[in-house]
């Protein structure tokens, strides 16, 4: 990148926090500068400490202060003050986190306007589409949330805790069945384990794995090394297991695939096939081998169960987007950033404090404030 437009008076930071991961680049730029963990080193016991673990409202804004610190003066090295920053979150962020992380912007680093915009919905920006079934599975959890003509239809949500952290927990379960002696293993191995070694197998492969007696023949053992003698036994078994939580259903019968058949459930009929057509899987886990052949597989037997039955779909496409699953929707903030969308929509630093809190369009309070306007 030139040093000249490092300078330019244009650049416009456009941020993603995720629970595990933040993305982070400017306006108008097709992939984000940086991609690091959320998470802070803590200035009394030196250890990191995920964004998401804070303890109070004070704890969490402490945390963000050095946060977006970190973001600006060693990563992005523009000055926040006086420029505009474009927010890329989730419908179901919790609304301390925004409130928060607005005070933060606005009060300790004197940001000229945030524009909040919705991750299943921007997502949407780079396929030039306007109805569509959005899952994004990411660290936390699994999210569909269907958009119909560039609206997302609240009503039709549907959340699970199906995202990296389980693969992640029935991983080091199956690590620590075969491998004597490992117990505490830190996350980064789990996590380079499993995007390293394992994968998403085909349904009828996972059938026979979940029997006892099981005939198939597994992939091959992987020698993984950890630190320094230690060597890590990942046999195929496990390598084609870890996923398999993601599409097990639960005591209710919920998983995966059935969040996307309950989400198209609740739009209207004519919807529906539309909907069907047009799915996009965001998320870093999307990205695992064999995760969509899997998902495709699963909707196709769902849609012969009694309960969908009524959906009457033919076939499920999926979209590809033009960059990794994981910064689809950073992507889309990155284009709505650059479009005079930013100066018509974004929320002012003066607007804030008058207000002293930002406007969340889920929130009654403020569509009803919007409208008067
Ligand atoms: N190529 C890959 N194969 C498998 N998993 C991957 C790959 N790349 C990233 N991941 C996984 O994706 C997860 C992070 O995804 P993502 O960045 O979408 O999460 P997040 O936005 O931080 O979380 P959330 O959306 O829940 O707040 C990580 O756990 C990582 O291991
Ligand atoms: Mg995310």
């Amino acid at each position: 990148m030139p040093i000249e437009s490092l300078s330019s008076e244009k650049l416009i930071v456009v941020l993603d926090i995720g629970t595990a991961y933040t993305k982070f680049g400017f306006a108008s730029e097709f992939a984000p500068r940086y991609i690091i963990r959320s998470e802070v080193r803590c200035k009394t016991t030196d250890r990191l400490r995920k964004l998401c673990d804070y303890e109070s409202p004070e704890d969490l804004f402490n945390m963000l202060t050095d946060f977006i610190h970190m973001i600006y003066f060693k990563f992005a090295l523009v000055s926040p003050k006086d420029r505009p920053v474009v927010i890329v979150e989730s419908l179901l962020c919790p609304t301390l986190f925004r409130e928060t992380l607005a005070r933060v912007l606005f009060c300790q680093y004197e940001v000229s306007m945030i524009l909040v915009l919705p991750s299943h919905l921007v997502s949407l920006a780079s396929l030039a589409v306007h109805t569509a079934l959005v899952l994004d599975v990411g660290y936390k959890e699994a999210v569909a949330i269907p958009i119909c003509h560039g609206l997302p239809i609240i009503q039709g949500w549907q959340a699970l805790p199906l995202g990296a952290e389980a693969i992640h927990s029935n991983l080091k379960g199956l690590l620590s069945s075969s491998n004597s002696g490992v117990q505490n293993l830190p996350e980064s191995v789990i996590e380079d384990v499993k995007v390293r070694c394992c994968f998403v197998t085909k349904k009828s492969r996972a059938e026979q794995l979940s029997l006892v007696k099981s005939e198939t023949i597994p992939p091959p053992e992987v020698k993984y090394p950890v630190g320094g003698n230690t060597i890590l036994n990942v046999c195929g078994k496990t390598r084609e297991k870890a996923y398999e939580i993601l599409y097990e259903e639960d005591n209710d019968h919920y998983c995966l695939s059935t969040m996307i058949l309950d989400s198209i459930l609740k739009v209207d009929l004519d919807l529906r096939q539309k909907l069907a057509e047009n799915l996009l899987l965001i998320g870093g886990t999307t990205m695992a081998p064999g995760f969509k052949a899997r998902l495709k597989e699963e909707l196709a037997k769902q849609l012969k169960s009694e309960r969908y039955k009524v959906l009457n779909i033919k076939e499920f496409y999926f979209h590809t987007p033009p960059c990794k699953e994981n910064c689809t929707a950073w992507l889309g903030g990155a284009l709505y950033g650059a479009t005079e969308f930013l100066s018509l929509k974004a929320f002012t630093k003066e607007a804030y404090l008058k207000e002293k809190h930002l406007p969340d369009w889920v929130n009654l309070r403020d569509v009803t404030s919007i409208r008067a306007l």
